[in-house]
């Protein structure tokens, strides 16, 4: 029998084109090349042709099978590229389209002041220490010369935990602790939650304060001014007036409490500094003798500064905030406004 080679190889070219799977490529080679194949039936059938001809035959059929055996090969290249172009197509993304925005949480205003304060501190070298929350008595009052009988003790003010455990009524312990833990030089300030039984317009239970202490030999007034005059002058603006008037607090003499130029009326006279021009801003003073006993320094050779300020009171200021309370209500209206 004589084989069309052409005509062969042409068929399976042209089957091949129909093919679009890699089952249906199978099932058609297997047509072919298997075991039971058309080509290779007559592979088989070489012992049926005469002798003088199966050299010729059998050179042919294996030519036969080595070109056919090529096409399906090059045909199953293709195929695999058609097939991974339509995954393609399939699971194409669309980049033109808007993507979908999520929300962007960011800081809180209190916590972004508070970090603004903290970099103005580092910068003039003052390193940050903290202290507990739930204090004792001694840290929180006593250890600062606030002896048992003073107003700042009273039930209204103070949250007690326990019989001698309260919980801070300002971050002024933090001066204690850090004083028994290290001797002067000491430059630190120390932000942190204090709690005080006071809730209305311009008090919650619970706000911020930043303490300052810096002990050293030779200290003195001119030193604390000069520092909380630059800090205020920083957060706030450059020229800014500062005032200091004299108060008390137990643990400093003398004491003082600044005093900044209002920022709504730069000092004309207004609603928000009650037309006096001025705005309390924070608390300072010389540590007093009394506290650097309680922390074994020597207080002929040491002299210091103190001072706390209140992180929500300064908030308000900066942004123009009327209700301390707006703060802790967690309404995003007003926080997504920083
Ligand atoms: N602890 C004082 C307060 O809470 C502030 C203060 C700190 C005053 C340090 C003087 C020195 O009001």
């Amino acid at each position: 029998m004589e084989l069309n080679l052409d005509k062969i190889i042409d068929i399976v070219k042209n089957e091949l084109e129909g093919v679009k799977s890699i089952p249906a490529y199978n099932q058609l080679k297997a047509k072919y090349l298997g075991k039971k194949g058309l080509i290779t039936e007559q592979l088989k059938r070489i012992s049926d042709i005469p002798i003088e001809e199966r050299s010729r035959f059998g050179k042919m059929v294996n030519k036969l099978k080595n070109d056919t055996e090529s096409i399906f090969e090059l045909y199953f290249n293709k195929l695999k590229t058609i097939e991974k172009e339509e995954k393609v197509l399939k699971n194409r993304v669309d980049i033109t389209l808007p993507g979908r925005e999520f929300p962007k949480g960011h800081l809180h205003p209190i916590t972004l002041i508070q970090n603004e304060i903290k970099e103005i501190f580092k910068n003039l070298g003052f390193d940050i220490a903290e202290g507990p929350e739930v204090e004792t008595d001694y840290y929180n009052f006593q250890a600062l010369n606030i002896p048992p009988n003073h107003p700042a003790r009273e039930m209204q003010d103070t949250f007690y935990v326990g019989d001698e455990v309260v919980l801070r009524t300002h971050t002024s312990p933090v001066q204690i602790r850090v004083m028994q833990n290290i001797k002067p030089p000491v430059k630190i300030i120390a932000p942190g939650k204090v709690y005080r039984c006071d809730m209305d317009m311009t008090h919650t239970p619970m706000f911020h304060q930043v303490e300052g202490l810096l002990v050293d030999e030779g200290i003195n007034f001119a030193h604390l001014k000069g520092i909380l005059k630059y800090f205020l002058q920083s957060i706030f603006y450059k020229d800014i007036g500062v005032r200091f008037r004299p108060s008390y607090f137990p643990f400093t003499e003398p004491s003082a409490e600044v005093d900044i130029e209002c920022i709504f009326c730069k000092g004309e006279g207004c609603r928000v500094c009650s037309g006096t021009g001025w705005l309390e801003i924070l608390g300072c003073g010389m540590v007093h003798p009394e506290v650097y006993k309680s922390v074994d320094y020597d207080y002929e050779k040491y002299t210091g500064f103190a001072f706390g300020m209140g992180v929500e009171r300064i908030a308000m200021l900066k942004f123009g905030i009327n209700d301390l309370r707006l703060f802790f209500g967690n309404d995003l209206r007003f926080l997504e406004q920083f």
